[in-house]
């Protein structure tokens, strides 16, 4: 995507740097910074603090990883070791693993004179790929933004509510729920989108600048806005992306995710997530007992990061002194409220049939 008429990626190789550069989102939306990433430390600093964020990404930056891993000491010991030190990041998003796993399993076969140079294409590998799976997820998605521009009179727009950052700056490049945006938007259906603000960390907006970039019409809405909107015919239709899915289903996405999916079935408003097959953890059923919650801390909770009107970006308290905030990042919703899954081979049903039949070479 575009960032002021400039074509990026989430993340891209420096050949003559000779190293990974990302965004760093901890600015974004107030400044557009980029940084090289040099050092497995830079690797795992720029997952820990969230310079790169979002499932598909933090997978991307982990393979990337792998080949700095390689290049610096390519025996089986430091590959076991780099996979356990990058894995130990994040814990919720189920694409670091993959990702890991994918370079461990390519990479063990190969001599070590040649990992180095099999480790950094198989991260270029990764990453394209996962460019093309949001390619066609947002193919897929159109089809349904399509149907419900069918029905109505000429010129109203589809109205869409997200909840997080499921973007392009998520991803390697068109993101996942904002896919079927993105390519509706160019197809020239009228659209507009409900922007949930995301607390703590306001991943909405980074889709609000995305959105806003690709001349996208949206609103930034507070978090508990979306079930008043929904009670009101404002919404016809939920994207929501995930962290991880499990093989029966059950979605874990960004906090308060869950709350949009009770508000959207006792409405009767669809909700889909949009599903890239490296974020199903065919490992587990049971999404509410079984995935990881991350919880990262008082301070996102209790502060607030802004720009005031001087232009300058700094991080304010909204709190008492001494109040404990607490902040589990993701949640479960269960199969049952959700609509479909939009994945890269089609939209089916969040089942464990209906995902074995789409992927039977992945489901194990
Ligand atoms: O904590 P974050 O910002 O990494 O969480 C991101 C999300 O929850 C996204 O919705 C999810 O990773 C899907 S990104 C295509």
């Amino acid at each position: 995507m575009k960032v002021n008429g400039t074509p990026y990626r989430s993340l891209w190789w420096d050949a003559e740097k000779d190293a990974l550069q990302i965004i760093d989102q901890r600015w974004l939306p107030h400044d557009f910074r980029t940084q090289s990433v040099e050092t497995l430390q830079d690797f795992a600093d720029a997952i820990v603090q969230m310079r790169v964020r979002g499932a598909p990404l933090i997978g991307a930056t982990a393979a990337y990883g792998m080949a700095l891993a390689m290049r610096l000491d390519p025996t089986d010991a430091h590959m076991k070791t780099v996979w356990d030190f990058l894995h130990n990041t994040r814990p919720t998003a189920i694409n670091l693993r993959w990702a890991l796993n994918r370079c461990q399993a390519a990479l063990l076969p190969v001599p070590e004179a040649d990992r180095a140079s099999a480790a950094l294409a198989l991260a270029h590998e990764i990453a394209d790929e996962d460019v093309e799976i949001n390619r066609q997820i947002g193919l897929n998605g159109l089809q349904l933004i399509q149907d419900i521009a069918a029905k109505k009179p000429d010129g109203e727009p589809v109205r869409l509510l997200t909840h997080c950052n499921a973007g392009w700056i998520a991803t390697v490049d068109w993101g996942t729920a904002t896919s079927p945006m993105y390519h509706a938007h160019d197809a020239g259906i009228a659209l507009h989108v409900w922007v949930d603000e995301t607390r703590p960390r306001n991943q909405g907006a980074l889709t609000s600048w995305e959105l806003g970039s690709h001349g996208i019409a949206h609103t930034y809405i507070t978090d508990n806005a979306g079930g008043h909107l929904m009670q009101h015919g404002q919404v016809d239709l939920v994207i929501t992306g995930t962290d991880r899915t499990t093989r029966r289903g059950d979605v874990c996405n960004k906090i308060g995710t869950y709350l949009k999916a009770l508000a959207a079935h006792d409405n009767g408003v669809p909700f889909y997530v949009a599903l890239p097959s490296p974020t199903i953890d065919w490992t587990v059923s049971d999404g509410i007992a079984e995935i990881p919650i991350e919880d990262r801390g008082s301070r996102e909770i209790t502060h607030i990061m802004g720009r005031n009107d001087m232009g300058e970006i700094s991080e304010v308290q909204v709190t008492p002194d001494g109040t404990t905030g607490g902040n589990p990042a993701f949640d479960v919703t269960p199969n049952r409220l959700v609509t479909g899954l939009i994945t890269e081979r089609g939209i089916c049903d969040a089942s464990e049939d209906a995902l074995t039949a789409l992927f039977p070479d992945l489901c194990g």
